[in-house]
């Protein structure tokens, strides 16, 4: 046995251990029945949560929005997009989610707006040079008349990072750096103004009540100045990740701004929180978020995006909590998100899918879906045993696999109109939730619309179909949740076992944990009693793409 012991930061803090449940509104529940989930639809359905034993919601994107990026693309930041409701209702779900003792994050979008923000029209119509212009990217062309973007950079979903704009004359103009969308133009991150506004913006959503922030491109917000050409690697993330310096992602700029920020979240009362979206290459710069008067979080996508290997399992668990703990904060673990394919058919890929490709009809290396759903289960089990916060993705405790067979017609990730098709994109993984099987769009609303098809296969995951079988996933998870707070799994200690090769296993005082990535079944020993199992099985050996939490003697 490896006596090697590591800590998760400590505090009391309840961000530090929390497990955080990711709404992505569109999809949860549609309360008006026009096909798209909204706020009143996540009240109705808060008891759900609440049963389910989660700390707290974070809540993708409603505000006011065209939607060419599902939300992500904001024109007003200090209002409710009609499809999701009103203020008024974000206040009673507050209220209602506050009273089940469910905290609440909202997604902060800083690193560009809509280019229907009314700044956005202002700077188009503003012209070059102006006040208006200095709170996005703008520059001149390059060539004899402007005619070529001001440098080669390649955008997140395909494409050039630049789009030229027509002046007010009529002249073709200046060019505006977009890292997404062309619809969604970045900020000028030295601005004073652009600053101030968020300030505000933090303020205004602090002040109705909520307990944080998800930072969107938390590590793009600062460019590189004089904008050097950069062509990124092959194989990097698409939201970043790949090389260590590339010239808008990750640069040291911002972390002033959040120093800047932490100050504003520590005016208020409950220790509300920053959770940074930072794809970085590694986690020693990922840690550098979190540094004491930086953000409170940031998500651990080395560890999401580990495939389905015991060494690189136990790898990334260390060198996560090493890296977080030296900084003095804790590690979050995910394992699926908006941005990526469920983790119930990811971990039974068998071909590479870089992140933000998706998986559809014509793809290559689609899971087996029953190994990908032990294994979801098995790497779930694990999961929730380690020290630290953990996010989950709505869908998850229902063990839905990626949507793999969308008609293109219904497709309407920005990546796939970018790249001509050649890339799927991340619909998939958004499809709305299913909660009864008999009922029109499975109880996700009452009408039967939806605004993404959702396979007729989900019957069989619907919340009600799995609340009444012992062994689904739904009970696997409540029952998880529900040790784990029980036992305080999320703060304290971890022991590493050693158990063979093809194991991930580790102990929190005298609770096992095990998970057999092996070929052959893991021989656990006659004295072992299971608290948990990642799905039913008879005997002490513990099956392939199995996991359980047990105590010896
Ligand atoms: C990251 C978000 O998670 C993703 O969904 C979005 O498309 C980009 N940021 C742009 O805002």
């Amino acid at each position: 046995m490896t006596e090697l012991e590591q800590f998760a930061a400590p505090g009391s803090e309840w961000w530090r251990s929390a497990v955080i449940y990711q709404i992505y509104p569109r999809s949860f529940a549609d309360a008006s029945g026009d096909g798209i989930g909204d706020l009143p639809g996540i009240t109705g359905r808060l008891d759900a949560l609440q049963e389910l034993g989660i700390d707290a919601i974070w809540l993708s994107p409603f505000m006011t929005s065209p939607q060419k990026d599902a939300g992500y693309d904001v024109a007003d930041y200090r209002d409710v997009d009609p499809i999701f409701g009103t203020l008024a209702d974000f206040d009673e779900m507050l209220a209602q989610a506050h009273a089940r003792g469910i905290r609440v994050i909202v997604d902060l979008v800083p690193n560009h707006s809509s280019d229907q923000h009314a700044w956005f029209q202002e700077a188009l119509k503003a012209g070059p040079g102006s006040r208006e212009r200095a709170r996005y990217v703008f520059r001149d062309g390059r060539g004899e008349n402007g005619e070529l973007p001001p440098n080669n950079w390649e955008s997140v979903f395909g494409g050039g990072m630049w789009q030229r704009v027509t002046e007010a004359d009529g002249t073709p103009g200046q060019w505006y750096l977009h890292i997404f969308d062309a619809t969604q133009p970045d900020f000028d991150w030295t601005n004073e103004e652009v600053k101030e506004e968020f300030r505000s913006i933090l303020r205004f959503w602090l002040d109705r009540g909520v307990d944080g922030f998800r930072v969107d491109v938390a590590h793009g917000m600062v460019k590189e100045a004089g904008l050097p050409d950069y062509a990124p690697v092959a194989d990097a993330d698409s939201m970043g990740g790949g090389e260590e310096n590339v010239p808008y992602w990750g640069q040291d700029g911002v972390h002033d701004i959040y120093r800047d920020w932490h100050q504003v979240m520590a005016e208020y009362d409950g220790d509300r929180a920053l959770c940074g979206e930072a794809w970085l290459p590694t986690l020693k710069k990922t840690a550098l978020w979190v540094r004491p008067d930086e953000m409170h979080q940031t998500f651990n996508f080395p560890y999401m995006m580990t495939e389905w290997d015991a060494a690189k399992i136990r790898d990334i668990i260390r060198e996560s909590l090493d890296e977080f703990g030296k900084v003095g904060a804790p590690s979050t673990w995910v394992l699926s998100n908006h941005d990526v394919i469920r983790h119930a058919s990811r971990l039974a890929l068998t071909a590479d899918s870089p992140q933000g490709d998706g998986i559809g009809p014509l793809s290559a290396g689609k899971p087996d879906p029953s190994a990908g759903l032990s294994r979801a289960r098995a790497a779930t089990t694990a999961m929730l045993a380690l020290p630290g916060s953990s996010y989950l993705y709505q869908g998850e405790e229902l063990g839905l696999p990626e949507a793999m067979e969308i008609p293109d017609e219904f497709r309407q990730d920005p990546t796939w109109f970018r790249t001509n098709g050649e890339r799927y994109g991340r619909d998939g993984c958004r499809v709305p939730i299913p909660w009864e099987s008999g009922a029109p769009a499975f109880g996700f609303n009452t009408t039967g619309d939806s605004w993404l098809p959702q396979p007729g296969e989900w019957a069989t995951f619907a919340r009600d179909v799995e609340q009444a079988d012992a062994t689904s996933t739904l009970n696997l998870y409540k029952e998880l949740l529900r040790l784990r707070r029980e036992r305080d799994l999320g703060i304290g200690s971890l022991v590493w076992e050693d158990l063979g090769e093809q194991t991930v296993a580790f102990r929190r005082g005298d609770l096992h944990v095990a998970v057999n990535l092996g070929d052959a079944p893991l021989e656990l020993g006659d004295d072992v009693t299971f608290v948990v199992q990642s799905q039913p099985f008879d005997g002490t050996a513990l099956p392939t793409d199995h996991a359980t939490w047990y105590t010896k003697g």
